[in-house]
């Protein structure tokens, strides 16, 4: 029987209450589809830094890159500094185990109270592939005289040819796998004209080579506009302004409750991690209100990428049914309890 090396990182605040969902619904694809999953806990995050100080140490990176996948559920919390955790965690794992792709579907399932009064599942079904490694999240920068009135910071957006070449063929590919074959970049050309004037051109040259895939361009602004207002207009949309742009796909899709996504090392041998598209939502902790299809959805993707496609279609597709049938997607909507929606997951894949 095929097995895969998973890392369970089972995260800060409601993040171990829809990993447990989580894995409740991978327990139950695992029998059916004939694989099995070896599973290592980690409490990476909040616990683990009260507990040691360690945010995420060279030995634990060694550690995770001997897994097939990571799956994770969110980390976060508010006791403490802003940006301790998601830096020196959530962005060292992504960068250091050279997760380039940020994978972010956004789709509207049938039965889930669309949020826009005149679109329904027919119009919203798009994926956005977030450039995850370089951009402004680069961290490079500085202070100059730090705390005095002549403070000057510095954050410079990291562009390189490597870089934005891999994301943009890898969201060719992925457009041309799809029906529509059509790619949107979205930039900023009119503004950021380095970066951007790197994005277009490669864009154009890359785009040579998927000569059925039709090139279109919106500037980051006019997306945001376009997603609440003609969502439809798109299929694939590649840029680095995913982080944004994707919490408004969550909304369209229902809720964060609803959005998964995936950091992929696409290369041979790269260990790839996936995530809900939310937080951790610490002031619900415990409470079992919390929705956790994104989560459940995300086991699903990871189990596409490991080549169990049968597995993780049929995931998507629980979700999907299970979804349409919630009162609501978001936190105290879903007309019953976290642990119930694992449950009716689970249930229909048994
Ligand atoms: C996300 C999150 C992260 C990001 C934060 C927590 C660093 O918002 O996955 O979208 O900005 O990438
Ligand atoms: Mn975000």
């Amino acid at each position: 029987m095929k097995s895969y090396k998973i890392a369970i990182l089972h995260g800060d605040g409601t993040g171990p209450e829809v990993m447990r969902e989580g894995l409740k619904v991978l327990a139950a694809v695992q029998k059916k589809f004939g694989f099995k999953l070896e599973t290592t806990d980690y409490d990476l995050g909040g616990v683990r830094y009260k507990r040691t100080g360690e945010t995420l140490s060279p030995g634990t990176l060694a550690e995770l890159r001997t897994f097939d996948a990571l799956y994770l559920s969110a980390l976060g919390s508010p006791e403490f500094p802003p940006g301790v955790l998601e830096r020196d965690i959530l962005l060292k794992m992504r960068f250091e185990l050279d997760q380039y792709v940020n994978l972010r579907p956004v789709k509207l399932y049938p039965g889930v109270k669309s949020i826009l009064a005149n679109r329904g599942p027919e119009h919203i079904d798009f994926v956005v592939v977030r450039e995850n490694t370089e951009g402004l999240y680069a961290g490079n920068g500085g202070f100059l005289k730090k705390g005095t009135k002549d403070e000057v910071a510095l954050q410079t957006s990291v562009n390189t040819r490597k870089g934005v070449e891999r994301c943009l063929r890898y969201a060719f590919n992925l457009a041309q796998s799809r029906p529509r074959k059509q790619l949107h970049m979205v930039g900023k050309t009119n503004v950021l004209t380095y970066a951007f004037d790197l994005w277009d051109r490669t864009f154009n040259e890359v785009g040579e080579e998927f000569p059925d895939v039709a090139r279109k361009y919106h500037h980051v602004d006019a997306c945001c506009m376009f997603m609440i207002d003609q969502p439809e207009l798109y299929d694939v949309i590649d840029n680095m302004f995913g982080d944004i742009i994707t919490d408004v796909g969550g909304m369209l899709q229902g809720g964060l409750g609803v959005a998964a996504s995936g950091n992929i090392n696409p290369d041979k041998g790269g260990v790839s991690m996936f995530e809900p598209v939310g937080g951790t939502a610490p002031q619900f902790t415990g409470l079992n209100v919390i929705n956790p299809l994104a989560c459940i959805k995300a086991g699903g993707m990871m189990l596409t990428h490991l080549g169990e496609k049968a597995a993780g279609d049929a995931i998507e597709a629980a979700s999907a049914k299970v979804a349409g049938s919630l009162p609501g997607l978001g936190v105290n909507q879903l007309g019953c309890g976290t642990t119930d929606v694992g449950d009716k997951v689970a249930a229909l894949l048994a």
